[in-house]
């Protein structure tokens, strides 16, 4: 989704802002688009177009030196792909000059009624924004002039603005985006991701939503939703810039799923205390106290949450129901007296989730996010939150963040029931199992070459396997644009298998020995009407002629185990037909729009 990166200070902003949004790329967009200020002509320039950063860094080949500056990666919403609706967008005297991530749910109602007699360049909802600072900046200063703007704004917004008249000053404004304050002895730099502060800000806050920031090179101002001076608590900077780096591996995805194993050990230094596992007692009392968890996520992370509902009854007894964050917002349940909320998201910033949130609050029961970004959204809005440690995951199929999830929720379920077997040996044993299967992971290469060569593709499995396989036909969609489906095994014959033809690919799950068998004759079905058949067993359960034979590990652990393979099926597929593996089409790292 959209990125923004604004900087003032003595470094070059040029530099900086750019370096800022290509590191902002991961996210996904469609374009780019800069102002600097132009120290010479002694203005604002604006450069944008559709595409890709790189371009926009073509267009910017003779332009030098400069101390303030914003840029943006936009990712449409409202508009097409176009130059006219990337951003920055221009007040009608170009005094104004503004980015803008989120979306302005009112903005026709805003241009109807403020601004009839001006005209739009663009079909953006953020265009709206910029003329009504012009409309206020008529009669009241600058900040004043955004702040009155604020006011009229419904929806979410994460703004920069620059003002002609006061080039040395770049103001910021958010509510329900995300964004980020980093300051050093060079500057400030304000942006939407942590990833784009990096290296440039020694310590960094989170501004809360509707508050407006007013930044000059000497002093820092943060007005609240009143236009009272509020403050601001910086922390240190501690983000690791090496484990945003491609390193040795083609693509991000490949070095993430080669991670895994490490953000599994990773996992166990930070949640054990010598042999003791250290979960925060206020969240396993709350989800003790409850009668009924209700786990809330999106995509991967909701297969995620499938697999933790397995967990949970496994491991507590407890009823738990996992829902499809976009329904849940505005079809919730009937709810019992004492439910508790666990949210589960990669970013911590996805709107369907923050939805939710908005109803849950009305409840006022418990809320638990797990989360791989500490100073998401979703974790501060939270009452508690669990970090998944999974590091920084660029590629936007997610890989590590998902086995993360896995492994949180184990130890979160372990904590809260009563069962008890030696889960950290066990997780050991898994890091180590996974390292030997991905050791040799380079053979899958032939096999999704040879097999996947249909338009379509299944993957079916029982129990944990079917949740494996839901986010196995997930994974081989996003990134090689193969139609691909996760079924229940044994559903299939109740309609789909009707889709199987000639060497249609069916991939396996294998995992459970009560159901090895049933599994097997599914398999069997699709085989003996031409499905060319893939069987994913582990070695306990394998017959000779098993495609790939995976290593055994513990029951409540095997889904972190199966879906290795699938994740690099999916990986040498999307390779093999040419895709964009790390920011496949029209996808978005973070979704945060509903
Ligand atoms: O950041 P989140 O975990 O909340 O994101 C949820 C989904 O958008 C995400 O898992 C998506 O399905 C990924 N592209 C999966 O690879």
């Amino acid at each position: 989704m959209c990125g923004i990166v604004g900087y003032l200070g003595d470094s070059n902003a040029k530099d900086i802002v750019l370096e800022g949004l290509h590191k902002l790329e991961y996210r996904g967009y469609d374009s780019a688009g800069i102002s600097l200020y132009n120290l010479e002509a002694g203005v604002f320039d604006m450069f944008k177009d559709k595409g890709r950063v790189d371009h926009l860094a073509s267009l910017l080949q003779d332009v030098h030196g400069s101390t303030v500056g914003i840029g943006h990666t936009r990712w449409a919403t409202h508009g097409k792909v176009n130059r006219a609706n990337a951003h920055p967008h221009l007040s009608s005297s170009k005094r104004f000059i503004v980015v803008h991530n989120g979306v302005i749910e009112n903005y026709r109602m805003l241009k109807r009624d403020f601004l009839s007699h001006v005209r739009l360049e663009s079909e953006t909802d953020t265009e709206v924004i910029v003329h009504l600072i012009e409309m206020f900046a008529q009669t009241m200063e600058a900040p004043e002039a955004i702040h009155e703007t604020l006011k009229l704004l419904e929806g979410s917004y994460a703004l920069l603005v620059l003002d002609q008249q006061r080039p040395n000053r770049l103001i910021a404004a958010k509510n329900k985006s995300p964004l980020l304050i980093g300051r050093s002895d060079r500057g400030y730099i304000v942006a939407s991701d942590l990833m784009a502060l990096g290296k440039h800000s020694a310590d960094y806050a989170p501004l809360e939503d509707y508050t407006m920031t007013v930044i000059e090179r000497d002093k820092l101002a943060i007005y609240n939703r009143d236009y009272i001076e509020a403050t601001l608590a910086f922390e240190p900077m501690d983000f690791d810039e090496d484990s945003a780096e491609r390193g040795p591996y083609p693509h991000f995805m490949l070095k993430e799923i080669m991670e895994q194993p490490l953000v599994v050990r990773k996992i166990l230094s930070h949640y054990f205390d010598e042999e003791t596992l250290v979960i925060n007692e206020a969240i396993v009392h709350d989800l003790r106290e409850s009668d009924r968890i209700h786990i809330l996520a999106a995509g991967t992370s909701m297969h995620a949450g499938l697999i933790g509902k397995h967990l949970f009854k496994i491991l507590t007894g407890k009823p738990v129901e996992v829902h499809i964050a976009s329904e849940f917002a505005y079809n919730p349940p009937a709810l019992s007296d004492k439910p508790a909320f666990l949210m589960i998201s990669q970013s911590g910033e996805t709107a369907d989730l923050r939805a939710c949130m908005s109803h849950i609050r009305e409840v006022n029961q418990p809320v638990v996010t797990l989360t791989n970004v500490r100073t998401s959204t979703l974790a501060r809005e939270a009452d508690h939150k669990m970090e998944l440690l999974a590091g920084p995951e660029i590629a936007v199929a997610s890989t590590k963040a998902y086995t993360a999830q896995l492994v949180v929720l184990t130890l979160l379920a372990y904590a809260v029931g009563k069962q008890r077997f030696n889960i950290k040996q066990e997780l050991s044993t898994l890091a180590h199992a996974m390292e030997t299967y991905l050791a040799k992971y380079e053979r899958i290469d032939t096999l999704a070459k040879t097999v996947l060569t249909k338009p379509n593709a299944f993957y079916i499995g029982r129990g944990l396997d079917y949740a494996v396989a839901l986010e196995a036909a997930l994974k081989l969609k996003e990134i090689s644009y193969i139609h691909a489906e996760g079924f229940a095994a044994g559903e299939l014959k109740h309609g789909t298998i009707a889709l199987i033809e000639e060497n249609t690919p069916v991939f396996g799950i294998i995992s459970d020995k009560r159901i090895a068998l049933n599994t097997r004759s599914n398999l069997d079905e699709v085989k003996s009407r031409g499905a060319r058949t893939v069987i994913i067993a582990l070695e306990s359960l394998s017959e000779e002629e098993d495609d790939i034979v995976l290593p055994d590990v513990h029951p409540l652990l095997v889904p972190v185990m199966t879906v290795l393979p699938t994740q690099l099926i999916a990986y040498y597929a999307a390779l093999h037909r040419g895709c964009d593996i790390d920011k496949p089409r029209n996808l978005a790292k973070s979704v945060t729009v509903e």
